[in-house]
């Protein structure tokens, strides 16, 4: 899908051709029929017929409308203009496109109060979101026939206002389709291996440089836990370390640490069949910081970056690990192993204290964590957790304007009472009461040399029934952490990049190579 960003006045958009014009259109936008022009006319006699208010998300759709150049009218309610409200219009508006023929839909902002930056960047994220297909094991899926998506805005200096928002929109697309596309990955076509390869592809595109570790290197740094998790597997696990360097070579960098874990069964302590299968989503942390590095090879902001990611398989074997064994982590404590299908933190642990070594700024790990996460927060907020007030809530405030919600949890020492054990430093399991919490707890004493966040993905990664599939979640908060925290650092210019303002085509990351 191409974006484009234009300037359209009201009756310039008459005779724009296209096959879809969509109207944003806010509650009580009063009636235009008194302006000369056909668009404010229809939509006028609309509204006053009561027949269309703006309600947020509602539709009135018109073929051939009388007057205009487009194929097809869609006045879709956005309610009292709020971001959130505009994304909801977005997805109605292109899911219902997705069952015609259109191929240029022209979205008009030009009834909102102030169609700005923020705006413009919601338009474009929520129409690729829309028409996402996943194609790679089923490519003769149909496609989405949206091929071009024009943005327009009724004035010069309106262009020039959402200029960087529409950027910042077209990156964002990119970041949140890899992170997609490699969720909905089966797991034998997502390995770790594979996954190493998606991140050497990202290698290749400029600015980002990409060192992967194979078991030998794993083992002579001393990840005795993330080690025992892979013992099971016949897939080789791999540590994937990715660098972004936007600012000063001395700038302490953020360092993101993804789980990829590429298929959990659970191991010894072996899950239940049913929804199994969507345990080959407990990468999406993974996925979400390869995307976060796709969008910042997009956006070039000020700051530097690492992305740490664990990947291996969680398989019951012969040679697995088995409830009660006990192994040493990287930091040196001793872990009990008390339910092996408590594996995330077990490979996180080691990728936390490797964290240590590039003095960060801060550290944001990313989990598919714990079923209670879910119980807790459902679908719609992460789970938030951090040692640190000022990370927690810039974390919260990117959340709040990415629309990729979080919400913060406790860390009261007394919950890490249940991982107490007679046989090691910690165990890796606590009652089931909390769960969410005392998981986070576990990852916290591998990480108090730095200010540390760690989000809870396991309710919002994805989407189980007929609408099952990846969500890019949370790679909109991370970016916007990344260019709030790139701003803080080198005052407005913080994104380096030349706008373009015709965007390329977004495409499925091609298969990668193995390494
Ligand atoms: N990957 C799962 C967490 C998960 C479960 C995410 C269901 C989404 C849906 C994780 O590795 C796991 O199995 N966690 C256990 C922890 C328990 C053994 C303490 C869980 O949540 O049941
Ligand atoms: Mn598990
Ligand atoms: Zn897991």
């Amino acid at each position: 899908m191409d974006f484009e960003l234009k300037t359209l006045t009201r009756s310039r958009i008459c005779s724009e051709k296209c096959d879809a014009l969509v109207l944003l259109m806010p509650l009580g936008a009063g009636a235009f029929s008194s302006e000369g022009d056909a668009l404010s006319q229809l939509t006028g006699l609309a509204i006053e017929s009561g027949d269309f208010e703006g309600k947020a998300g509602k539709m009135l759709a018109a073929y051939r409308p009388q007057g205009l150049s487009a194929t097809r009218l869609m006045l879709v309610g956005v309610g009292d203009g709020s971001l959130k409200n505009i994304r909801l219009a977005v997805l109605a508006a292109m899911g219902a496109l997705k069952n015609s023929n259109a191929k240029r839909v022209v979205i008009d902002s030009s009834a909102l109060a102030e169609p700005g930056s923020a705006m413009v960047c919601t338009v474009v994220v929520a129409c690729a979101d829309a028409a996402y297909v996943y194609t790679t094991t089923k490519p003769k899926a149909t496609l989405s026939p949206v091929e071009r998506v024009t943005v327009a805005v009724p004035s010069a200096s309106l262009l020039n206002a959402a200029t960087a928002g529409f950027a910042k929109g077209v990156g964002l697309v990119k970041g949140i389709a890899l992170a997609k596309e490699w969720a909905n990955r089966p797991a034998n076509h997502a390995t770790p291996t594979l996954l190493a390869g998606a991140a050497q592809d990202l290698g290749k595109l400029g600015g980002i440089k990409v060192e992967i570790l194979g078991p030998k290197e794993v083992a002579k740094l001393g990840m005795g836990s993330f080690m025992a998790v892979a013992q099971g597997s016949g897939e080789p696990l791999r540590l994937i370390v990715l660098r972004y360097d936007g600012a000063d070579k001395n700038a302490a960098p953020v360092v993101l640490v993804g789980k990829g874990i590429t298929f959990d069964t659970g191991g010894i302590s072996i899950k239940p069949a049913a929804e199994m299968d969507e345990m080959k989503y407990d990468m999406c942390g993974a996925a979400s910081v390869l995307g976060t590095f796709r969008t910042l090879a997009e956006l070039k902001p000020a700051i530097n970056v690492i992305g740490l990611i664990p990947a291996c398989e969680n398989m019951p074997d012969g040679r697995a690990i088995k409830p009660g064994d006990v192994v040493t982590s990287m930091s040196g404590q001793s872990i009990e192993i008390l339910n092996t299908d408590a594996e995330g933190r077990l490979v996180l642990c080691d990728a936390l204290t490797y964290a240590e070594s590039f003095k960060p700024a801060a550290v944001v790990d990313i989990a598919t964590l714990t079923g209670a996460c879910v119980v807790a927060l459902g679908g719609v907020r992460s789970g938030l957790f951090s040692s640190d007030d000022a990370l927690a809530q810039s974390l919260m405030a990117a959340g709040e304007s990415s629309l990729d919600l979080c919400w913060r949890l406790p860390l009261d020492e007394d919950y890490a009472e249940g991982l107490k054990t007679n046989f090691a430093d910690v165990a890796n399991v606590a009652g089931r009461a909390g769960g969410a919490i005392t998981a986070a707890k576990f990852l916290q004493r591998f990480a108090n040399k730095f200010a540390w966040a760690h989000l809870d993905i396991a309710g919002t990664a994805w989407k189980g029934g007929a609408a099952k599939g990846a969500t890019g979640r949370p790679v909109a908060l991370l970016v916007d952490y990344l260019l709030a925290q790139a701003s803080v650092a080198g005052g407005a210019q913080a994104i380096t990049a030349p706008v373009k303002i015709r965007a390329t085509k977004t495409r499925p990351a091609p298969r990668p190579s193995a390494p």
